[in-house]
């Protein structure tokens, strides 16, 4: 074996998904415990995205730093490199969220096992579906009062529509949690309230030892019970269909209480896919090749607002990145000296010496680099499926002093390269429609927007309720519907058309009248 595809075997690449107050960043905590990269929790946020006033939030990204060094975090776990890679955890949510999941290889989904799937996992794993990303489930909270855990498994199974394997099966919740009982291996690991990430945890061999008729008679005899249901009722699994995204392992614990949490760390390495071939223009590209190659999937403005330097987040394709090396960026055709990228430890940024397909790598810059850019050492490739979404929430962009239009227009421009927010111009009229799929996303461009540039903007509701991008074969065709439709159509950033529906009810009547066109829910890069 190369060294390279040495190096790529080992790699594990994934992010959390799930509805806020879950318990993605407790997890996140735990899971660099387990593998030794943190010593004291706490670490990974000053305090819990989810519950940031919109102000505070605000106040934490201008410390940009923050944000940063947590969003990519690598640290190694039984000979392996994991890569975790954060999605913002705040309440809103935006497309940066979205995107991130097309730099991942694998998932995990975290689910509050008292409410069951909620509104942003639906969203996040119909994100995931686009791409096949196999997900690892965790039901968390156990410690506390929760929902039947049958009935969770069927809510799974047809509400986000994935097989559910169970691994590991709950005996008893809240006051009277016990333990989990691990399927595969037939064993009861016992639950201590409080333990710590480090204790031992005490196992019983055998789901009919008497021993644990001993401890804790009802709930084992209702485990029992459940466990004849779950083999009637749930799936075996099987590998190839977790890898093809149609299958889910399952697993139960509490985050907070370190318990279930290294099964699931196990299952990444063991099971979770190590980074495979890319879909470029030109062909697909393995990531075992030696040439190195990697795509922008995110850009974060940096430390200081005033210079406007900001970091590209690169997932690495193929080859080896080397510090000194020299590669190119494609759109531009211009060389890159990697001297200054960086990379993501648990513990902070730190300058990157080599990385392989999998690792992520910063790459500071004033603005010339994408999202969705492609950069090798080798031929002229773009990598595909790194999309735009529909934005789901539209306004109007006012100025309060006209003769600031310019800037306006300028930081709009720029702000919609960074991915920060989408902005549509109107075929018909002068002003600047701006999307997004989180309200977060409009105050934030309203923030960076007077401290950046100056511009002090005022954003309006709008009647639009959603966009479609638009193509057509027949230019003919195309011509006649921006005609007719001329008030309803816009460009956006990369000068793509695209049709602003009033409602769902007006998207079908005009998909309906013009059935030639073809109405995208994304876009990819342009
Ligand atoms: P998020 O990033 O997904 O938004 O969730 P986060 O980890 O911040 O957790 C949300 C809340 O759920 C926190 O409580 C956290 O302590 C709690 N939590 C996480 N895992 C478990 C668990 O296994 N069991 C129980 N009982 N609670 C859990 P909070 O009340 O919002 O904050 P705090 O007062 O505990 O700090």
């Amino acid at each position: 074996m190369s060294e390279i595809a040495h190096e790529v075997a080992q790699r594990r690449t994934f992010a959390i998904i799930s509805h806020p107050d879950a318990g993605k960043t407790t997890l996140t905590e735990k899971l660099l415990f387990f593998s030794g990269a943190i010593q004291m929790a706490g670490t990974v946020k000053g305090k819990k995205g989810g519950k940031f006033a919109t102000s505070d939030w605000m106040e934490i990204e201008k410390q940009r730093g923050i944000s940063v060094a947590s969003s990519v975090m690598q640290f190694d776990y039984r000979e392996h490199v994991v890569n975790l890679l954060d999605t913002p955890g705040h309440q809103d949510f935006s497309e940066d969220t979205y995107r991130v999941l097309t730099a991942v290889d694998s998932a995990l989904m975290v689910i509050d096992a008292a409410k069951g799937v909620e509104e942003q996992t639906i969203k996040l794993l119909n994100v995931c579906r686009l791409r096949n990303t196999p997900i690892v489930t965790f039901m968390n909270k156990y410690d506390r009062e929760v929902r039947d855990s049958l009935e969770l498994l069927d809510e799974v199974e047809s509400i986000l529509k994935i097989r559910c394997a169970p691994i590991t099966w709950p005996v008893g919740m809240g006051k009277t949690f016990r333990g989990v009982y691990h399927i595969h291996k037939d064993q009861v690991l016992l639950f201590t309230p409080g333990q710590g990430p480090l204790d031992e945890v005490e196992v019983i061999e055998g789901i009919d030892n008497p021993r644990l008729d001993e401890l804790f008679p009802l709930e084992i005899e209702q485990t029992r019970m459940e466990l004849e249901l779950v083999r009637g009722a749930s799936h075996p699994f099987v590998l190839d269909e977790f890898l093809a995204g149609t299958l889910t392992p399952v697993f139960f614990g509490s985050a907070i209480n370190n318990f279930g949490v290294r099964e699931i760390l196990d299952s990444l390495v063991d099971w979770a896919p190590a980074p495979g071939p890319r879909d470029a223009t030109i062909r697909a590209i393995d990531p075992t090749e030696e040439k190195f190659s990697a795509f922008v999937f995110k850009i974060q403005a940096n430390m200081d607002p005033r210079h406007r330097d900001r970091i590209a987040f690169l997932r690495v394709c193929s080859g080896r990145f080397e510090r000194g090396m020299k590669f190119r960026h494609l759109r531009l055709n211009r060389e890159i000296a990697a001297n200054s990228v960086v990379t993501f430890m648990a513990q902070g940024r730190e300058q990157v010496e080599t990385a392989y397909a999998g690792d992520i790598i910063g790459v500071p810059n004033h603005g010339n680099i994408q999202i969705g850019d492609s950069f090798s050492e080798g031929e002229p490739l773009s990598f595909t499926g790194i999309p735009y979404f529909a934005p789901e929430l539209f306004r109007i962009a006012r100025i309060k002093n006209p003769l600031k239009i310019k800037q306006l227009h300028k930081g709009l421009q720029q702000l919609g390269e960074e991915g920060a927010v989408q902005v549509f111009k109107p075929l018909n009229g002068a002003d600047l429609i701006l999307g997004a799929v989180g309200v977060l996303q409009f105050e934030v461009v309203a923030s960076r927007l007077a401290n950046e540039y100056g511009v002090e903007a005022v954003f309006e509701s709008t009647s639009i309720h959603t966009a479609r991008w638009i193509t057509c074969e027949d230019a003919r065709m195309l011509a006649d519907f921006e005609k007719q439709l001329v008030n309803n159509l816009a460009r956006d950033a990369a000068d793509s058309l695209a049709y602003l529906a009033t409602s769902r009810v007006n998207l079908e009547l005009t998909q309906e009248r013009w059935p030639k066109l073809v109405f995208h829910a994304t876009r990819e890069h342009a």
